[in-house]
């Protein structure tokens, strides 16, 4: 098959285009860097032509309400546009597993309405809802940060690592479009505020987590349903620990 992976330099689109050529497909990494920009649609028209399958894997490269929000909107109505012209057959996007929970944040509010305008789009799709990934924790750890504290939350949390999402992606490509939408997650959930305590430690990070239940995740007042999957997610293999002992710095 011919495949476009939207935002295929990023962490996410690397390891898809990368495993999705192993198996012998012809794939497109199209990023503003290769010359496709979903925003000004500079590139779009060329790679999708003669294309079954488009991932759409891109990020905002600004998280603001606003601009977050004018990104996928554009990037969204730009990209299905372009592929019911060019005739493909099968939309897929990474979305986040509790986005109409979420949406206190503006980045989840751009989530949804990412999500909204594949719906309402001819384009069959299948919108694949991951967890948080691994190799975001430390983000989360930094956006929590004051001096030497880490306020977080004890809320449940069931984080999966980039690759596994790469590999349940490939079974999607290769798969019929749902019309609908899978959760992924990792093996196991833990608590925000032990997740990062673990991943301080790994680090020997000498910041120190403060368990409150009212601190706020990117503005979000969190309980256990709100980051966790509902029933029947697909869960990725890989365990927080031998991640963690894999990519700690060595001494
Ligand atoms: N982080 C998490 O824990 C998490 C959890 C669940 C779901 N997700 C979702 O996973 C997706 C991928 O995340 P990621 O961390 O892999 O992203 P990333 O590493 O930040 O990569 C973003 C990609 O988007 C591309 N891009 C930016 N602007 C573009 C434009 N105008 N047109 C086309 N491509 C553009 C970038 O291209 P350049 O390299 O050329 O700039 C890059 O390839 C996101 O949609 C996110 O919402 C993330």
């Amino acid at each position: 098959m011919k495949i476009v992976v939207i935002g295929g330099t990023g962490l996410i689109g690397t390891k898809l285009v990368n495993s999705l050529r192993k198996i012998g497909h012809e794939v497109v990494a199209a990023s503003p860097r290769s010359g496709v920009n979903t925003i000004t649609g500079e590139g779009l028209a060329t790679a999708l032509a003669g294309a079954q399958v488009v991932v759409d894997v891109a990020n905002s490269p600004s998280w603001e309400d606003k601009a977050v929000l004018d990104f996928f909107e554009t990037s969204g109505r730009n990209l299905l546009a372009a592929e019911a012209a060019a005739g493909v057959g099968h939309h897929i996007a990474l979305s986040v597993v509790g986005t109409e929970r979420l949406l206190a944040s503006g980045y989840f509010r751009a989530k949804m309405a990412q999500e909204t305008l594949i719906k309402a789009s001819p384009v069959p799709y299948t919108i694949v809802r991951a967890t948080q990934f691994f190799e975001f924790v430390g983000a989360i750890a930094q956006s929590a940060t004051e001096g030497q504290t880490v306020r977080l939350s004890p809320a449940l949390i069931q984080p999966i690592v980039s690759d596994d999402v790469a590999a349940a992606l490939v079974q999607v490509v290769i798969g019929t479009p749902l019309n609908g939408t899978v959760e992924l997650a990792g093996p196991e959930p833990i608590r925000l505020d032990e997740l990062v305590r673990q991943f301080l430690s790994a680090n020997k990070d000498a910041r120190k987590v403060t368990t409150d239940v009212d601190a706020l995740y990117y503005g979000i007042k969190l309980n256990d349903q709100s980051l966790t999957p509902g029933d029947n997610p697909r869960l990725g293999p890989t365990h927080f620990a031998d991640w963690l002992s894999r990519s700690r710095p060595q001494s």
